[in-house]
């Protein structure tokens, strides 16, 4: 059994090992509609147990074909219905309670020691479904889609960052750290990644580069992400942040510096962060970005079952 909380806490082959799973079985699946099973069913009978903190449209729909595509189901609890926010039962206990009846358990959470926690208390795995400070299924899953559109390594490849330094782009940097691919990072000056972060940069990698110049993050690019400037643990002044972030904005210049065939990505949902006609462009791969998270998340679950082939 392995748990799945976070990119850096897992070894880089066993990463490479859950890709190379996903694209066999998105390939050998091809002709079978969402819910037809793999063959084998090599989850057959297993629960997996979901529960979001926060909102979801993505994760909660892809972990749900994921689980019934490997023979297996899910539930989905609501926090504010169980005992666990209302009415003081621990996370001990519940941990227990969902080890028995469950055999897997899927949490987005507000607080990152809550994984920490539930992780000490359950015997069955437990995958960070996002949290404050990363979200590795969507990471893992966006390196999957990087490969498959352009038919290379990501080592071989330079990516860019245009955004905020959040979850996602953590996820992205401890990524950059386990794949060895060139990560540029533009950023506004006061949003550059935690001092947390930054030593983890630079006690492990010389390929991610921070650029408070957008045109300079993105020029050579072979693929271009973005996310939200406002997360959704972002406790800040709004309007004020999003000023801030004016010029960061991914436009049509903006692409053009890049190379000619760089793709755009974006975990969704969108914000004001990119314009419209980038985002529907040809260049922007975000809706083959989304439906990947069914393939990586599937093999996700394999490797914490010990299942992966
Ligand atoms: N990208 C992503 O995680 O989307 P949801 O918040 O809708 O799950
Ligand atoms: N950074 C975003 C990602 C949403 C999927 C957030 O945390 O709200």
């Amino acid at each position: 059994m392995k748990h799945f909380i976070n990119l850096k806490d897992i070894p880089a082959k066993d990463l490479r090992k859950i890709i190379t799973d996903a694209k066999k079985r998105k390939k050998q699946r091809k002709k079978l509609n969402n819910l037809e099973v793999d063959k084998g069913s090599p989850l057959r009978g297993k629960l997996l147990v979901q529960m979001f903190e926060k909102s979801s449209l993505r994760t909660r729909l892809s972990f749900y074909l994921a689980i019934k595509q490997l023979g297996g189901s899910t539930l989905t609890l609501r926090p504010d219905e169980l005992h666990l926010s209302k009415g003081g039962e621990s996370i001990q206990d519940t941990a227990k309670i969902l080890s028995n009846f469950g055999n897997a358990f899927m949490l987005r959470t507000s607080k990152d020691e809550k994984l920490e926690e539930f992780k000490k208390y359950l015997s069955i795995p437990i995958i960070n479904g996002l949290s404050p400070s990363s979200h590795p299924t969507q990471i893992l899953s966006d390196i999957f889609t990087v490969e498959e559109i352009k038919k290379k390594p990501i080592s071989k490849l330079n990516i860019t960052w245009i955004g905020d330094s959040n979850n996602v782009l953590n996820s992205l940097i401890a990524a950059s750290i386990k794949f060895s691919f060139k990560l540029n990072i533009g950023c506004p000056t006061k949003y550059q990644p935690s001092k947390i972060i930054m030593k983890y940069i630079k006690s492990n990698n010389n390929k991610i580069r921070i650029l408070h110049d957008p045109k300079k993050a993105a020029k050579g690019a072979d693929v271009i992400f973005s996310d939200k400037v406002i997360s959704m643990n972002d406790k800040v002044n709004k309007s004020k942040k999003l000023g801030q972030f004016k010029k960061f904005k991914i436009n049509k210049k903006l692409m053009s510096l890049a190379k000619k065939n760089c793709i755009f990505l974006h975990c969704l949902p969108r914000g004001k962060e990119v314009e419209e006609d980038v985002f529907l462009s040809k260049k922007s791969k975000v809706w083959q970005q989304a439906l990947n998270r069914v393939h990586v998340q599937k093999s996700i679950l394999l490797y914490c079952f010990g299942k992966l082939r």
